[in-house]
Parts: C-alpha cells; sequence; structure tokens
C-alpha cells in the first residue's frame, strides 16, 4: 500500500503580539520538528482579514511572525517558511471547499461562535468559512501532521472531515484518473486524495491560559497586556507580569494531582515545564511545597534566559528587511509550485476545464 509522504504543515496569523502561549504550543513544536520532518510554515495573511479587515501594518506584522520563526530556529533553506497570499491556490482550494464543508459544520466551531459574538448576523462571512481556508491551508500539501496548540483541535477535526468527504464524493474520478493513494481508514483500505492529517498537540503548554484569569486562554485580543508575556516583552516586563500574575494563597503541591480546581497554579507550572522541556511532575518534584513568592521569580528568570535571546535575534533579523522579504519570496515560489500541482489534480478531479 502506497501512503502519504510524511510532511508537516502549520500556520500562524500575523495579528498582534506573538505571546508565550504561541511560541510554547506552536513555534517551539515546529523548530523541533525540523530536525526529522519536511516542514512548511506560514504566515496567513489571508485569514488576518476574517475578524478585521484593515490593517495598517499587515505587511510589517507579517516580516515580524517571520522572524520570530527564524529567530525561533527555523531553517528557512531546509524549509519552506512563506506568507499565504504570495500562494493564490489557497484561497483556490478554499473555494473548492467551502463547497465541500457544510454550513452546519461550520457554525458549530466554538471560534466561530466566540469571535462572532451575539452579532451574528455582522459577522464577515471569511469569518464563518475560515476553518474551510485552514483546511485548504494544510491539504494543499497534502500534510500528514499538523503542530497547534489544543485551540486548534476542532479546525483540525474539521480539515479531516472535508478531507474525508472530498475523498467520499469524488472516489469514482480519484480513481478512473489513477490518482490517490490507498489508504486505512478505521478498519478499512480506501483510495483517497488528501490525507487524514493527524494533529501535533499535546505536552505541558498545549494550552497556556491568561496570567490575569486561570479559565481564560492566553491571547493576543485580550485587552489586557499583563494577561499574557509577549515575545518581545523586555526582562523587566516578563518578570512585572509574572509577579503580577493571579494565584491562591497555598504553596505549591508535590505531585500534579495536586493542580486540580487550581487553574492558575496550573498554568505557571505548565509554562515552567514548557519553557524548560521537563514535565509538571519533574517541575514539582523540584518545586512541591514552595511558595509563589520563591516560584514566580524562578519562573521569571526562565522566562527571560529562554526569551530574550529570541527577542533579540527577532531584532536584528528585522532589521535586514530585504533578507525577511527574500525568505518569504523564496519560500512563496517553492510553496507555489507544490501548490499549483495539487492544483492541477484537483481541477482535473473537480472536472473544471483547464486547457
Ligand atoms: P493563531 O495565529 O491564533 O495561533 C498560532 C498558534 O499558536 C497557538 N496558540 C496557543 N497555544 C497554546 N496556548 C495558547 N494560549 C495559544 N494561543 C495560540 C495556536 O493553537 C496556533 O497553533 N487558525 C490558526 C492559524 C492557521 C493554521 C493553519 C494553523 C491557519 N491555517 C493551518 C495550522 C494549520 C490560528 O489562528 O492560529
Amino acid at each position: 500500500m502506497s501512503s502519504f509522504k510524511p510532511l508537516v504543515f502549520s500556520g500562524v496569523q500575523p495579528t498582534g503580539n506573538l505571546h508565550l502561549g504561541n511560541y510554547l504550543g506552536a513555534i517551539k513544536k515546529f523548530v523541533a520538528l525540523q530536525d526529522t520532518n519536511d516542514c512548511i510554515y506560514c504566515v496567513v495573511d489571508l485569514h488576518s482579514l476574517t475578524a478585521q479587515l484593515v490593517h495598517d501594518d499587515l505587511e510589517d506584522q507579517t516580516r515580524q511572525i517571520t522572524a520570530a520563526f527564524l529567530a525561533a530556529g527555523i531553517n528557512p533553506k531546509k524549509h519552506i517558511v512563506f506568507n499565504q497570499s504570495r500562494v493564490m491556490q489557497h484561497a483556490e482550494l478554499a473555494w473548492i471547499f467551502n463547497c465541500v464543508a457544510r454550513i452546519g459544520w461550520m457554525s458549530r466551531m466554538t471560534q466561530f461562535k466566540d469571535k462572532a459574538g451575539k452579532d451574528r448576523e455582522n459577522a464577515s462571512l471569511g469569518l464563518l468559512a475560515y476553518p474551510s481556508l485552514m483546511a485548504a491551508d494544510i491539504l494543499l500539501y497534502r500534510a500528514t501532521h499538523v503542530p497547534v496548540g489544543e485551540d486548534q483541535k476542532q479546525h483540525l477535526e474539521l480539515t479531516r472531515d472535508i478531507a474525508q468527504k472530498f475523498n467520499n464524493d469524488f472516489s469514482d474520478r480519484i480513481a478512473a484518473k489513477g490518482l490517490g493513494v490507498e489508504m486505512k481508514v478505521g478498519e478499512e483500505i480506501v483510495r483517497g486524495y488528501f490525507p487524514i492529517t493527524e494533529p501535533v498537540i499535546g505536552g505541558p503548554a498545549a494550552r497556556i491560559m491568561s496570567l490575569r484569569d486561570g479559565s481564560k486562554k492566553m491571547s493576543k485580543s485580550d485587552p489586557s497586556d499583563l494577561s499574557r508575556i509577549n515575545l518581545t516583552d523586555d526582562a523587566d516586563t516578563m518578570a512585572k507580569k509574572i509577579k503580577k500574575a493571579k494565584t491562591d494563597p497555598d504553596a505549591l503541591p508535590s505531585e500534579v494531582k495536586g493542580l486540580e480546581g487550581r487553574p492558575e497554579a496550573e498554568n505557571l507550572v505548565g509554562i515552567y515545564a514548557g519553557l524548560a522541556d521537563i514535565s509538571k511532575e519533574q517541575v514539582l518534584k523540584d518545586f512541591g511545597g514552595t511558595q509563589f513568592s520563591v516560584f514566580k521569580p524562578a519562573l521569571a528568570e526562565l522566562a527571560v534566559a529562554k526569551l530574550a535571546p529570541i527577542a533579540g535575534e527577532m531584532r536584528r533579523i528585522l532589521a535586514d528587511r530585504a533578507y525577511v522579504d527574500g525568505v518569504l519570496s523564496d519560500g512563496g515560489a517553492k510553496a507555489g509550485a507544490l501548490a499549483e500541482a495539487t492544483m492541477k489534480d484537483v481541477r482535473s478531479i473537480v472536472g473544471l476545464q483547464q486547457g
């Protein structure tokens, strides 16, 4: 049985400052995966138009995210780094997926419900269709693995549903044209054109919460800057935010079970574990029984040690704008060639005339 070639794809939106959640939940994983996989990392600028159409500085924000990828250690010579809007096939495949996906699937997405709020009628159609563009990002390269934070899990399930429905609906045409590969879905062997992508989610930092409220995720859109650590915060700001982070009056427990019902404590322990590349168990072995007055300064020191070099490198890279633009343009050319090969097949499967 032939199978899909392993390929990693992920994306980050160029809106607002990158924060610790983006770094630990996603970018750090991107870096780790590049040693053993072919990877494509994309600054998803088209996605940024869904919630807010006009941005004064979208191009600079795109460069910022690119610089963060590079500063964190992604190698653009070995892997593909580009911005989405350079490769128009993302939008083309998204249109086809808009016709595959059902409105019911889209309107059930928690992120759509959260972002659209009460005034759903007034949300952009793009916001509703967003997960279909995300599925197109991934499946345009027939990527098999997608590293993301926990908040993107539902979108990845939808990506799997779209791939499966496309494979089923067009199964005869895929077979007749000799396209696609045989793959195992459950116990069955079926022929499909798109892989059923595996999410890569997990570890102690898959869902970093706000420093002000342990029940809300750390987010670019939180009005309080104290709720998040930005990658570009200086050492004093990071230390101040960690010192002010909401906690409870008890000492840290010695076992993970003791974190139950203590979301703020659990979050800080998860952040420490993510930054230090150790488990929560290990953190509690080292800090169980200590008060936050001791743990917080240790966490601040670790955060500064890990993040300040990345922020410094980002500044250095951003100063050379031509270099950043060159990376995006080279990456765009490589991604474009792969994308067009897929779209030739897809147009033929769907029956669109291609001359
Ligand atoms: P975005 O730009 O909101 O976030 C980028 C990545 O950061 C992760 N993340 C978090 N991880 C842990 N804790 C948090 N508090 C936290 N906040 C954000 C996100 O899960 C994500 O991995 N829809 C995506 C972008 C996208 C994409 C794709 C991702 C577009 N197309 C294709 C993968 C594959 C988004 O808005 O991520």
